[in-house]
C-alpha cells in the first residue's frame, strides 16, 4: 500500500509527529510550505485571523500528488479552534485527489473536534482514523501507544 504523509507545521510540533508516522509506515513525506509568512508575533496574529476566515493562500510547489497514494495522512496544528489554513489551502488545491485519509492534529489543548470536522468537510470524506495530541505530549514523546493504533 502506498502512503503519503502531508503536514503543515509552524513550530515543528506537528512536524515531529509527521516524521514519526513516515518513519513507522515507510511513507513519502510532504511538508506544506506557506508563501504567507506566519512567523513571529505578527505572523501568529495573521494566522489566527486567516484560520478563522478559512483563507486560501498560495503554497510553495509540492513534490507529491496525493492521487498516487492509497492512503494520505494529513497533519495540522489547531489555529483559533480550526485547522491552520495552509492545510485547508492544500486540501482545496488537491480537491478530489484523495483516496483514504487519516487526520492527525496537535494543539495546546482545545479545538480538536472542530478541526477534524472542518478537514472532513474540505476533503469530502470521513477519515479512517484520527489522532489528537497536545503540544506537551508531542514534545515529551508521550504518544507511542496512540501512534501505534493510529497507524495500524
Ligand atoms: C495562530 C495560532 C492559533 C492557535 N490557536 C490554538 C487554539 O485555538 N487552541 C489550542 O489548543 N492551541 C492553539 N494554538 C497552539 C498550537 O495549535 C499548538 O502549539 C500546536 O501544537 C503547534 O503545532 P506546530 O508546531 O506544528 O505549528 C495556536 C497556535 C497558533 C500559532
Amino acid at each position: 500500500m502506498s502512503v503519503l504523509v502531508a503536514y503543515y507545521s509552524r513550530s515543528n510540533v506537528t512536524k515531529k509527529l509527521a516524521e514519526a508516522i513516515a518513519r513507522e509506515t515507510g511513507a513519502d513525506i510532504e511538508e506544506i510550505v506557506s508563501k504567507v509568512n506566519y512567523d513571529g508575533k505578527i505572523g501568529y496574529m495573521r494566522g489566527g485571523k486567516d484560520a478563522i476566515s478559512e483563507k486560501i493562500i498560495d503554497l510553495e510547489a509540492l513534490e507529491f500528488d496525493p492521487s498516487d497514494y492509497d492512503l494520505v495522512y494529513l497533519g495540522v496544528p489547531v489555529w483559533a479552534g480550526k485547522a491552520a489554513n495552509p492545510m485547508i489551502s492544500y486540501i482545496k488545491q488537491n480537491e478530489g485527489k484523495f483516496n483514504d485519509v487519516k487526520f492527525f492534529v496537535t494543539a495546546g489543548g482545545s479545538g480538536f473536534e472542530g478541526t477534524f470536522a472542518q478537514m472532513e468537510k474540505y476533503v469530502g470524506k470521513a477519515p479512517l482514523k484520527t489522532l489528537a495530541l497536545t503540544t506537551k505530549e508531542v514534545k515529551r514523546d508521550e504518544f507511542s501507544e496512540e501512534l501505534s493504533s493510529f497507524i495500524e
